[in-house]
């Protein structure tokens, strides 16, 4: 099916993305750490019984100017060997309230730049957790990488290391827009790259690119998603650039005159759906697309896709997410909590007492039903709501009534195909999975009024 901006840009409000339900702007301050640790020993007993672990790694070497990550520049050895002592202690004192006998089905480096630290200090964190944790056979273990700082030499150790699967942050292939946004270029041909991870047995290979940044026209762009596609990547994500510099100060360094318009955006979406999906990706969810054979695809075909703040997983390998370093969110399915974002308060926190709370929310049980629902919408575009509500103990009628449903909100989406609905099953097309954000919202009770919090759900 090919989309057009038109349809898009009837639907390009502001929303929430989603991440979580309710989104973390919704957290509040001041959770204590003996609630955390109860949701923790809780969370021995709730489904899945999986264990998700997050790692944060909050350096880079040098700081691109769009980035919206919670990351500092790389200032010496000694400050990132403290940096992994705390996260050691961290998982330490979160590990001695975990039970042993639930298995570790993903492992996710995230950050910053976790490829631009030594590698002994992953590997003295991975020895850790494999002494603290039982991991299965087929966990996913994963790293985010910047490209420009990936050797192949640095591929054989991250595999010796256990890790299986990789992110590798593009951007976009053209050197003019990664010197506007204050980037190295990737050391290495990324499609040589693609070829020897996969060579080496990483599966689910992802790349990030990003719309929206300057000097990006809708013609470079669709170069850049020719040469994704040449790539063989197994996963693509198309993020879009929000310039919001009032929030972000780094973004100042970026001239509003160099982006790209609001219409020439969505075109470049646009054309990455239709590109990628012509190219035989499946559209996953909204800007991620996956080869046919991928996991993901398999997943959203299934209906098992899911998704946690490190991306889409599939219910297979999906469990409680336990996060450590600063700004690191921990999601329980009773809770999130999320750490202290500096890194000196998240370091003294954690040498004072073993962990760094920032702020955090305890979901009611209607609260974890409505969540599950957008999930489902926002993963597999599909929920029957009789399932849910077994699943949930309760009635199809309190799950309309506490999400205010009504079907008429759904007359507009029907009446455009982007989905279907019976009564009972929801259904959205792969067109709709474009504004799928959007079809989330109506079962959203407490996005009735549009605020400045959100971001553009396009
Ligand atoms: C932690 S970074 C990836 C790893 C590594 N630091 C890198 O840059 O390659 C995660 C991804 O977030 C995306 N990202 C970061 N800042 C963004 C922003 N302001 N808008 C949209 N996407 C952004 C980028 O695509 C980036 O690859
Ligand atoms: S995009 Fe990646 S490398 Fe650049 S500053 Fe952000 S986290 Fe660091």
């Amino acid at each position: 099916m090919e989309v057009t901006t038109g349809f898009l840009e009837k639907y390009n409000t502001q929303g929430p993305r989603y991440t979580s339900y309710p989104p973390a702007t919704s957290f509040k301050t001041g959770m204590a750490a003996n609630g955390f640790i109860n949701a923790v020993k809780e969370s021995n007993r709730s489904k899945p019984v999986n264990i998700s672990i997050y790692i944060h790694i909050p350096f880079c070497t040098q700081r691109c100017f769009f980035c919206g990550c919670n990351t500092t520049l790389f200032e010496s050895d000694e400050k990132i060997s403290r940096y992994i002592h705390c996260l050691k202690k961290e998982i330490e004192t979160v590990a001695e309230h975990i039970e042993k006998n639930r298995l570790v089905t993903q492992v996710h480096w995230g950050g910053g730049t976790p490829n631009s630290i030594n590698l002994h200090h992953v590997q003295d964190v991975m020895g850790l957790l494999r002494e603290r944790f039982t991991f299965a056979d087929y966990c996913e273990v994963a790293m985010e990488c910047n490209p420009a700082y990936l050797g192949f030499k640095d591929i054989d150790q991250l595999s010796v290391t256990g890790f299986n699967r990789l992110s590798l942050g593009i951007q976009d292939f053209h050197e003019n827009v990664l010197a506007a946004i204050n980037r190295r270029p990737p050391l290495n041909d990324i499609g040589a790259t693609i070829k020897y991870l996969k060579e080496k047995g990483f599966e689910g290979v992802n790349i990030d690119l990003v719309y929206g940044l300057p000097l990006q026209t809708k013609e470079s762009f669709s170069e850049n998603i020719l040469k994704a596609v040449k790539t063989d990547a197994d996963r693509v994500v198309t993020f879009s650039y929000a310039h919001i510099p009032w929030f972000n100060p780094e973004q100042n360094k970026i001239s509003a005159s160099s982006l790209p318009g609001a219409g020439e955006k969505l075109a470049m979406l646009v054309d990455a759906f239709n590109t990628f999906t012509a190219n035989g990706y499946i559209n996953i969810g909204m800007d991620h697309f996956a080869k046919p054979g991928d996991e993901l695809s398999m997943a959203k075909a299934s209906h098992s896709l899911h998704r946690n703040f490190q991306g889409y997983c599939t219910k297979k390998t999906t469990g409680q997410v336990y996060a450590f370093g600063s700004s690191a969110i921990s999601q329980l399915s009773n809770c999130y909590a999320q750490n202290i974002k500096l890194l000196d308060k998240y370091m003294s926190s954690i040498e004072s007492t073993g962990l760094a709370l920032e702020r955090g929310y305890f979901l009611s049980d209607d609260e974890k039903l409505i969540g599950d629902i957008i999930n489902e919408i926002m993963c597999n575009g599909y929920v029957n709501f009789e399932s849910m509500a077994e699943k949930h103990i309760t009635t199809v009628q309190h799950i309309f009534k506490i999400t205010r449903f009504e079907q008429s909100k759904l007359d507009m989406f029907i009446a455009d195909n982007l989905l279907s609905f019976d009564g009972n099953t929801l259904n959205v097309s792969p067109g709709g999975m474009l504004i799928v954000r959007n079809i989330a919202m109506v079962f959203d009770p407490t996005v009735t009024i549009s605020t400045n919090r959100h971001s553009q759900t396009i």
